[in-house]
């Protein structure tokens, strides 16, 4: 059985091919999607198959899913072109024959706010369309997204956010991946939608005391106004809009977007989700 897995340069990605490997699956049997083959020498080396496509290039996604029975597809990271890129790789693999697909959708889709939603929603919209049997892996935040809070923890003293006191499902980038792993080696996964969420959830003081062990070092965690967090990400360096995008999620993070009671993740993975002072030590 041959696995495509796009995104395959990428964090996510990456680690999903190791998953497959670490589940036995053989290197050649895995078709790395990726737009740029030099950063995918390491892959290459590995004995992984590469086929190169970018997500705006519908011919060659399909060249590159040709042979391929199951697709992970990581989504895209170009937020505003993503539905547009995943209509191509869903095109392309209908083109292809693929016969199943998961896709790395957002925790919460059916009730979240966060501006991430229509693209996903978009996507999920496609699959069901495209008639390919196919799972939905709603992913909850990567513990990594908070790498951030150690240089402000070093710094300041301080970890910064807009949210009051929400509560965070998070988990590892492994954690995700192994779950995708999980799905895409194994049957009877058609139709479902996974909610992926780890466990203890963690408030954002809670986030704060982590990040204090991971650099012993007392961290607090400052609540702030959204205008005022925006300021503070522009103040280290943020670009506006992107400090604006990223502030703009607190919101709809305190009405609880990225909490889950789901144990979808630990049962897909048969083990405990990753703690974060260990996702930011690794
Ligand atoms: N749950 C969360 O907390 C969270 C946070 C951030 C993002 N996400 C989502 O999860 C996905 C995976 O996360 P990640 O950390 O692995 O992201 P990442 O490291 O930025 O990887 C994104 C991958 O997508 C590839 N890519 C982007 N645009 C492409 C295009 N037009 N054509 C072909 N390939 C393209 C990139 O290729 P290059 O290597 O060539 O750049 C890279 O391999 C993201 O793309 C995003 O949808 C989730």
């Amino acid at each position: 059985m041959r696995i495509a897995v796009t995104g395959a340069t990428g964090h996510l990605g990456g680690h999903v091919i190791d998953s497959l490997i670490v589940r036995g699956v053989a290197p050649a049997d895995i078709v790395a999607v990726v737009r740029n083959e030099a950063k995918a020498a390491n892959l290459a080396e590995r004995g992984i198959t590469i086929a190169v496509a970018s997500y705006e290039d519908q011919a060659a996604l399909a060249n590159a899913l040709e042979g391929v029975d199951r697709l992970v597809l990581v989504s895209g990271s170009e937020v505003g072109q993503r539905l547009a890129q995943h209509t191509n790789i869903i095109a392309a693999a209908k083109q292809a024959g693929v016969t199943f697909i998961a896709y790395t959708s957002l925790l919460n889709l059916d009730t979240s706010k966060l501006g991430l939603v229509p693209e996903h929603q978009g996507t999920e919209a496609l699959l069901a369309e495209s008639g390919i049997d196919h799972a939905v892996l709603r992913n909850g935040w990567y513990w990594e997204n908070y790498a951030s809070a150690i240089d402000s923890g070093k710094a300041a003293g301080k970890f910064f956010g807009a949210a009051g006191d929400a509560k965070v499902s998070g988990a590892a980038r492994k954690d995700y991946a192994d779950a995708a792993a999980a799905v895409i080696t194994s049957d009877g996964h058609t139709g479902k939608v996974y909610e992926l969420a780890g466990a203890p959830a963690l408030t954002y003081p809670g986030i704060a005391a982590e990040v204090a062990k991971v650099i012993d070092q007392d961290v607090v965690y400052v609540d702030q106004s959204v205008e005022d967090y925006q300021a503070t990400l522009e103040s280290f360096g943020l670009p506006a809009d992107i400090a604006a995008m990223v502030a703009g999620m607190e919101p709809p993070i305190a009405e609880g977007a990225l909490y889950s009671e789901s144990t979808d993740l630990e049962e897909l993975i048969g083990r405990p989700s990753t703690s974060l002072s260990e996702a930011l030590s690794a």
